[in-house]
């Protein structure tokens, strides 16, 4: 495996002539449960309604026009497993102390990350929205994005590309007593771990996917 750190500025001149979006603007859910899916999404990211009907809420925290749109479609099926899809999508807070300040107050309200997470490059709340779509909330643990990809091609990332889970409440009360913050995100070892280490949805399954596919691929 290439062990560089690729950067946009090292991409052959043929590439450099393609024009990439210059941001993620917006993702759109549709769903069953109108109400209580705006309601929610309102709540986590501390959004506000740009424009709202019994069809369509246009959501944004920020300067975006809208950064999560939910769409009303009543009579909509679950999701299910072994159908493919989004997994989940992140956002970046702008330090530990953010995240877990957001961690403590979506808790009193009884909204929980079911995942709770050091990747390495970052440290990562996983929650799943009324409807099961899932979302990683997480802050950079390196000053540099240099840094934090550097951290794919570490010995430690090799052996661990998943992380080591944590205690969030063991982690708020270590912050909240003044331990520093690039210590507490510092991803201690704990040996190997695989994605059966995942406990999200549908990794299971894509585990024993990839399990098979490797059996296939050694069988050929
Ligand atoms: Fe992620």
């Amino acid at each position: 495996m290439n062990s560089e750190v690729v950067s946009a500025d090292s991409k052959p001149a043929v590439e450099r002539s393609i024009v990439s979006p210059v941001k993620l603007a917006h993702f759109v859910l549709r769903t069953s449960r109108y109400q209580e899916m705006v309601r929610w999404y309102k709540t986590v990211f501390g959004a506000r309604g740009v424009f709202e009907n019994e069809l369509l809420s246009f959501l944004t925290y920020d300067d975006e026009h809208h950064r999560v749109a939910i769409l009303n479609m009543p009579g909509l099926a679950d999701q299910k497993e072994g159908f493919c899809g989004l997994h989940h999508a992140a956002f970046t807070y702008g330090s530990l102390g953010e995240l877990m300040s957001t961690y403590e107050r979506l808790r009193d309200l009884g909204i929980k990350p079911v995942f709770v997470i050091n990747h390495g490059p970052t440290t990562s709340l996983y929650y799943s929205d009324p409807d099961s779509n899932q979302l990683e909330l997480q802050v950079e643990n390196y000053d540099s994005v240099t840094e934090s990809t550097q951290f794919f091609y570490s010995p430690a990332f090799a052996e661990n590309p998943i992380g080591v889970e944590f205690d969030p409440d063991d982690m708020l009360r270590r912050l909240k007593a003044g331990e520093p913050e690039a210590e507490l995100k510092r991803r201690p070892d704990a040996g190997k771990r695989g994605l059966a280490d995942i406990k999200l949805r549908y990794a299971y399954l894509c585990c024993q996917r990839c399990a098979l596919i490797g059996k296939t691929k050694r069988a050929l």
